[in-house]
C-alpha cells in the first residue's frame, strides 16, 4: 500500500507540462473529486493499525506535493502569459471600457458653447445662498408674494440661510463686483421644495444668462435667444408670451414651435404645437441699483432656463427622474464629443 504512495509522489515529482489542458488534466486526476488522492485517503481505513502512522505521513506528503506542483506550473502559465503581453507592443490591448458624459452634462457643455461663442463668460456661485443674493437684492423683499414662485428649502436654525431657487443669485453676486459691460451665463445646481414626479424635481440645473450694457433693448434679447434656440435645436421659430418675473420688466416666456404632427407632439404641446424653454425679460432697474449699477446709464437682460428640461426635449426623455437614478443602461446611450 504504502509503496503505490510513494510511487505516486515520484510521478508527481516527475511531471511537467507547457500545456495549459495537460495541467488541468493533471490537476483532476490527482486533487478532482474523484481523483488519487481522495481515492487514497478513503483506503486509509483498511490499512493496519500499525502502519497507519507511516501510511498517513507519505499520504500528506503526496496531498502537498500535488498542491506545489498544480501552483507552480499554473504560475509558469500565467507568466508566459504576460511575458508575450510585453515582449509585442503591437498587440491590441485589453479593451478598456470607456465612461462617458452625463447627458445633462452635455447639455450644458453645448449651452455654454453658445454662449461663449459670442463672448459670455462663466460664472459660477455658491449653492448654499444667504436671502439678499437669492431674493431680496432681486426686488423680491421679505413677504412679497412672488417668493411662492419657489418653494425654498431653508436652513431650520438661521431664515437668512437657504439653498439656492435659482442662479440668478449668482448674477447679483457677479454684477455687484464688476461694472458693465457684463455678459456672463451662471450654470449650476438649484434647489426647490416640490414634490418629486416625472416633471419635477427638487433638486435641478439650471443656466441663467445675463448681458448689461448701454441701449441694450428687448429686440437684443430676441436677437440672442434666437441665435441661441437655432444653434441648440436647428432651425425653429420661437416666441415670446408676456410674463412677470420681479427681476425683470417687462418680462417674458419663451416658447420653441415644436409641431404638431404626430401623436406624440400634441401630447407634449398640450395641442398647441408650442413648448415653454425659458423665462427671460429686461432687468428691473431696482435690482440693477440695489447691485450698485447705475440704472441711467445702463439697461440690460437676463434669462434662465432649466437644463433638464432642455435635454428632455432634445432627447425626448419623458420622465426627469431618469437623469437622477444613474442607470447605467440609460446613460451609457448618451455619447457626446462635448
Ligand atoms: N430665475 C428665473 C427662474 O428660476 C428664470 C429667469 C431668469 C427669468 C432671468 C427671467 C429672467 O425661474
Amino acid at each position: 500500500m504504502i509503496d503505490r504512495v510513494k510511487e505516486h509522489l515520484e510521478q508527481v515529482n516527475a511531471f511537467t507540462s507547457k500545456d495549459a489542458q495537460a495541467i488541468e488534466e493533471f490537476r483532476i486526476s490527482y486533487a478532482g473529486k474523484k481523483g488519487i488522492l481522495n481515492s487514497l485517503f478513503a483506503a486509509f481505513r483498511e490499512v493496519p493499525a500499525d502502519e497507519k502512522k507511516a501510511f498517513g505521513q507519505e499520504l500528506n506528503t503526496l496531498k502537498t506535493a500535488v498542491t506545489d506542483k498544480i501552483k507552480e506550473l499554473q504560475s509558469q502559465l500565467n507568466n508566459k502569459g504576460v511575458k508575450a503581453i510585453l515582449s509585442d507592443p503591437t498587440r491590441t490591448p485589453f479593451p478598456i471600457q470607456t465612461g462617458n458624459r452625463h447627458p445633462l452634462a452635455v447639455v450644458k457643455n453645448r449651452i455654454i458653447d453658445i454662449f461663449t461663442q459670442i463672448g459670455f463668460t462663466i460664472s459660477e456661485g455658491p449653492e448654499i445662498e444667504d436671502d439678499w443674493h437669492n431674493f431680496t437684492a432681486l426686488n423680491l423683499p421679505e413677504y412679497h408674494p412672488a417668493r411662492d414662485m419657489q418653494d425654498t428649502f431653508f436652513i431650520q436654525t438661521d431664515p437668512d440661510i437657504l439653498l439656492r431657487t435659482h442662479t440668478s443669485s449668482v448674477q447679483v453676486r457677479y454684477m455687484e463686483r464688476n461694472q458693465p459691460p457684463i455678459r456672463t451665463i451662471s450654470p449650476g445646481r438649484v434647489f426647490r421644495n416640490e414634490a418629486i414626479s416625472s416633471r419635477a424635481h427638487c433638486i435641478f440645473h439650471q443656466v441663467e444668462g445675463l448681458y448689461i450694457a448701454k441701449n441694450v433693448s428687448f429686440a437684443d434679447l430676441k436677437q440672442t435667444l434666437q441665435y441661441f434656440t437655432e444653434s441648440l435645436f436647428g432651425n425653429s421659430k420661437i416666441r415670446l408670451r408676456p410674463s412677470y418675473f420681479p427681476f425683470t420688466e417687462p418680462s417674458a416666456e419663451v416658447d420653441i414651435y415644436w409641431g404638431l404632427e404626430t401623436e406624440t407632439d400634441y401630447r407634449i404641446t398640450k395641442g398647441t404645437g408650442w413648448l415653454e424653454i425659458m423665462g427671460c425679460g429686461m432687468v428691473d432697474p431696482n435690482v440693477l441699483e440695489n447691485c450698485g449699477i447705475d440704472p441711467n446709464e445702463y439697461s440690460g437682460f437676463a434669462f434662465g432656463m432649466g437644463i433638464e428640461r432642455i435635454a428632455m426635449l432634445l432627447y425626448q426623455i419623458s420622465d426627469i427622474r431618469l437623469f437622477f437614478e444613474n442607470d447605467v443602461r440609460f446613460l451609457k446611450q448618451f455619447k457626446a464629443t462635448l
